[in-house]
Parts: structure tokens; C-alpha cells; sequence
């Protein structure tokens, strides 16, 4: 057979390409044709980039690590910020290969592998920005996460969650008395909602944080709150001396 003849993998459009990766989570381009056009949550994952945008770190010549990638958006985001080095990782082989193609088409270096966010306990290596965008709960042991989310991060911790429940009414307590139980029934009390069986249709959706929770589980991970531009997403950094724990955990000295 005349090689012209072989089916090239170029033959198969990229319209083909996509299709055959359905379905897609995120919206991306890719040469114009929109990967997820109907999501649930409009051009998603765009609005909410264009929320944070305002205060975005700068991130040239940085290293970007992104926990439950998907199909890369925030990843190639970071990398035309500037990013050096950009690693996401996913649980799901299905976005992984989504990663991978839309990589491809945009022409942008981005290492895509798979990876539980609870693996990075076994990983060394830090990065100046970690990117952990909708995946807490959908996590069995979201604290676990957060802790160790906390040592690989550097710089900041750009962090996203669904959230739920009443805006947060007062600063903690420094303690609560065993015989007090009216903090419990105000509503801007921390509390994480526990899904036992489906939330929106989904089987993977665990522990669902108020407001209250949410800051509240951040700080104790280590964590300083620098801003929040919108309701669902934290800029944090770690505090000096979270890693100075850390240190001491990893000498075996607590
Ligand atoms: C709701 S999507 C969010 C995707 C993306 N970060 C965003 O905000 O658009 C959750 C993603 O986390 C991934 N995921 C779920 N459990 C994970 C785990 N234990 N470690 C890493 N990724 C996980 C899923 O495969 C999915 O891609």
C-alpha cells in the first residue's frame, strides 16, 4: 500500500479527537472548538479564573504543582503566566489523556501524571505555587490532604472548594466549655456536611465545609489567609512556623 493511503494520525480531526475523549469537566479551546460548551456551571472553569485573576501571584520562572489537574485549565494558565516548571496530577486516566491532548494542541509544557493527592506523601519534591481547585470534598480525609498539600507548598496555596452553609458569624473561641452547647446551633459555627450516599449525582462527594470550616481547616493546616476574592477561593501561605514543625515531624523529633 502507498504510504499516502496509510490513515496518518493526522487524518483524524481534532473534532474526532475531542469527541472521542467526551466526556470532558472543563471548558478549554482548543483551535475554537469548546470542549464541555453545555457544563452546568457556564464557562467553567473561565469564570472563575476571571474571579481570581485580580490577585493572581506573578508567576514567572516559578514551579507550579496542580493536585486533581482535570484537563490542565488552571495548569495552562500557570504555564502562560510564566510558570517554569508545571506538573498536575489526577487520579483519572479519562482527564488525564484530555490533559495530554489539549497540551498538545496549545503547545504548552505541562507534565501530566497520575497521582492521588494522598501520594505526595511519598514525593519530596516542593513547588513554589500548588494549585488544589474543587477536590477537597471530594476526599474521604480532607485534613490528611491539606496537611501534606501544605508541605509541598513554597510560596502559596491556591485553594477552591465547594462550599455550603452560613457565612461565618464570630472568630473562634480560644476554648469551648463541655456543658456549652449553644456555639454548636449557631449557624456560622465550623462544620463540615457529611454526604454519606450522592450530592448532585455524584458518588465521590464526602465532607462539603461551611464558610467557618473552611477558613478554619486552612489555618490549622498552617496556614495564612492573604486573600479571598471570591466566596469558594483562598490565597494562602504557609507560616513560618508550620515548617518549622514539619522539620522537626521529619527528624522524628515529635
Ligand atoms: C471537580 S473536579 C475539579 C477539577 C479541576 N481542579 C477544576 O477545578 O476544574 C475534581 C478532580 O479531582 C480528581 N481527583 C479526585 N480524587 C482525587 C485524588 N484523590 N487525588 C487527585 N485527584 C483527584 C478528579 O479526577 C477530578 O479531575
Amino acid at each position: 500500500m502507498p504510504l499516502t493511503e496509510i490513515t496518518a494520525p493526522e487524518a483524524v480531526s481534532l473534532a474526532e479527537r475531542i469527541k472521542l475523549l467526551d466526556p470532558w469537566f472543563q471548558n478549554l479551546r482548543l483551535n475554537g472548538i469548546a470542549t464541555a460548551p453545555d457544563h452546568f456551571l457556564g464557562d467553567y472553569p473561565q469564570v472563575k479564573w476571571r474571579r481570581i485573576a485580580d490577585v493572581l501571584p506573578d508567576m514567572s520562572g516559578a514551579s507550579v504543582l496542580e493536585v486533581g489537574c482535570n484537563a490542565g485549565f488552571y495548569a495552562f494558565e500557570c504555564k502562560r503566566r510564566g510558570a517554569r516548571r508545571v506538573v498536575g496530577v489526577d487520579v483519572d486516566e479519562h482527564y488525564l489523556a484530555q490533559a495530554r491532548l489539549a497540551a498538545e494542541v496549545l503547545e504548552l509544557q505541562v507534565e501530566f501524571r497520575r497521582a492521588s493527592v494522598y501520594d505526595l506523601a511519598r514525593e519530596p519534591e516542593t513547588f513554589d505555587y500548588v494549585l488544589f481547585m474543587g477536590l477537597l470534598y471530594h476526599l474521604r480525609y480532607p485534613l490528611y490532604a491539606l496537611d501534606l498539600l501544605v508541605r509541598k507548598t513554597r510560596r502559596e496555596l491556591i485553594f477552591q472548594s465547594m462550599i455550603r452553609g452560613a457565612p461565618a458569624s464570630r472568630p473562634p473561641a480560644p476554648d469551648y466549655g463541655f456543658w456549652d452547647e449553644t456555639p454548636f446551633s449557631q449557624p456560622g459555627f465550623p462544620a463540615l456536611y457529611f454526604i454519606e450516599h450522592s450530592f448532585a449525582g455524584d458518588p465521590t462527594n464526602w465532607w462539603i465545609p461551611n464558610p467557618a470550616a473552611m477558613e478554619a481547616m486552612l489555618r490549622s493546616a498552617g496556614l495564612q489567609l492573604r486573600a479571598h476574592p471570591e466566596p469558594e477561593t483562598w490565597f494562602c501561605r504557609p507560616r513560618p512556623e508550620a515548617a518549622a514543625i514539619w522539620e522537626r515531624e521529619l527528624a522524628g523529633t515529635l
